[in-house]
C-alpha cells in the first residue's frame, strides 16, 4: 500500500466530508459540517484515545499496535500526512486505529460524539512562536471547549511541547485537574518532532490532566 493509492474521489465543488476503510476526510473550507450525522467511529465499545496533530503518525501508530485494546484516532489536518498514516496502517494491519484527515477543533466539534472519549493527546502542535501568531495555536479557549464536550469524566489528557511560552499558556488556560508536569519524555514513544528536539537538546514539557467539569 502506498501513499498514492488514496486520493480525494471528488473534484473541489463536490467535496464532501467521508467516512471509509478507516480514513475519515473532512474537508476544509467547508460550510456543512453540521450536516453531518455523528456516529461511533468503531465497530466495539472499547475506549477512545484521540492523538491530535500526528504528523506523519509515527508515534500513534506504534502505540495502537502496543495497546490493541484501545480504539485510537489520528487527527492531521494535512492530506499528505494524513495518507502517509493511513497507507501505514494498512501496510501492517492495524485495526485500531483511524485517520482524521481534518482540522483539530472541527473534527472536535462536528464529528465525534459528545462523551465518547478516554483519552487524548496533544503532540507538538505547531508553536506559532512570534506573539502576532499566537492567536493561531490550537489549544486555546474554543477548542478546550470542545474538547470537555467530548471527554468523558476523568479523561486523561497530555500536551507536549518544545516551546515553553506554549507551555506555560496551556497551564494558565487549562482549569482541569493537573496531574503532572515534566521534563522527562524517556517513555513517552517516538515521534520525528520529539526525536528531532531530543537530538538537538532542547527541553521538552509534557503536561497531564485529569478532565474536570467545573461548571457544576
Ligand atoms: C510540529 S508537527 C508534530 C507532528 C507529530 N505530532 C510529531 O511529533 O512528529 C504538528 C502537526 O500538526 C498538524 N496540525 C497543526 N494544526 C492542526 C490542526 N488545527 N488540526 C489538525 N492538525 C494540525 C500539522 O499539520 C503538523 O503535521
Amino acid at each position: 500500500m502506498k501513499n498514492g493509492d488514496l486520493r480525494i474521489p471528488f473534484a473541489w465543488e463536490e467535496r464532501r466530508p467521508v467516512l471509509l476503510d478507516s480514513f475519515l476526510y473532512i474537508p476544509p473550507l467547508y460550510a456543512k459540517h453540521n450536516e453531518w450525522q455523528k456516529v461511533s467511529l468503531f465497530v466495539n465499545t472499547k475506549p477512545i484515545v484521540i492523538e491530535y496533530c500526528s504528523g506523519n503518525g509515527e508515534w500513534i501508530c506504534n502505540m495502537a499496535k502496543e495497546e490493541k485494546d484501545l480504539n485510537w484516532i489520528a487527527v492531521e489536518k494535512r492530506f499528505d500526512r494524513s495518507k502517509k498514516i493511513w497507507a501505514r496502517l494498512k501496510r501492517e494491519q492495524i485495526p485500531n486505529l483511524i485517520v482524521v484527515n481534518g482540522e483539530a477543533l472541527t473534527f472536535s466539534k462536528f464529528y465525534i460524539l459528545e462523551r465518547s472519549v478516554s483519552k487524548i493527546y496533544v503532540n507538538f502542535p505547531d508553536p506559532w512562536p512570534k506573539l502576532r501568531h499566537a492567536k493561531h495555536r490550537l489549544i486555546r479557549s474554543e477548542f478546550l471547549d470542545e474538547l470537555e464536550k467530548i471527554l468523558l469524566p476523568k479523561a486523561q489528557a497530555t500536551f507536549t511541547t518544545d516551546d515553553r511560552n506554549y507551555a506555560e499558556q496551556m497551564q494558565q488556560l487549562i482549569d482541569w485537574k493537573k496531574l503532572n508536569v515534566t521534563t522527562d519524555v524517556s517513555n513517552f514513544g517516538s515521534s520525528y518532532f520529539l526525536d528531532l528536539w531530543e537530538e538537538k537538546g532542547r527541553t521538552i514539557y509534557k503536561l497531564e490532566y485529569e478532565y474536570v467539569d467545573n461548571s457544576m
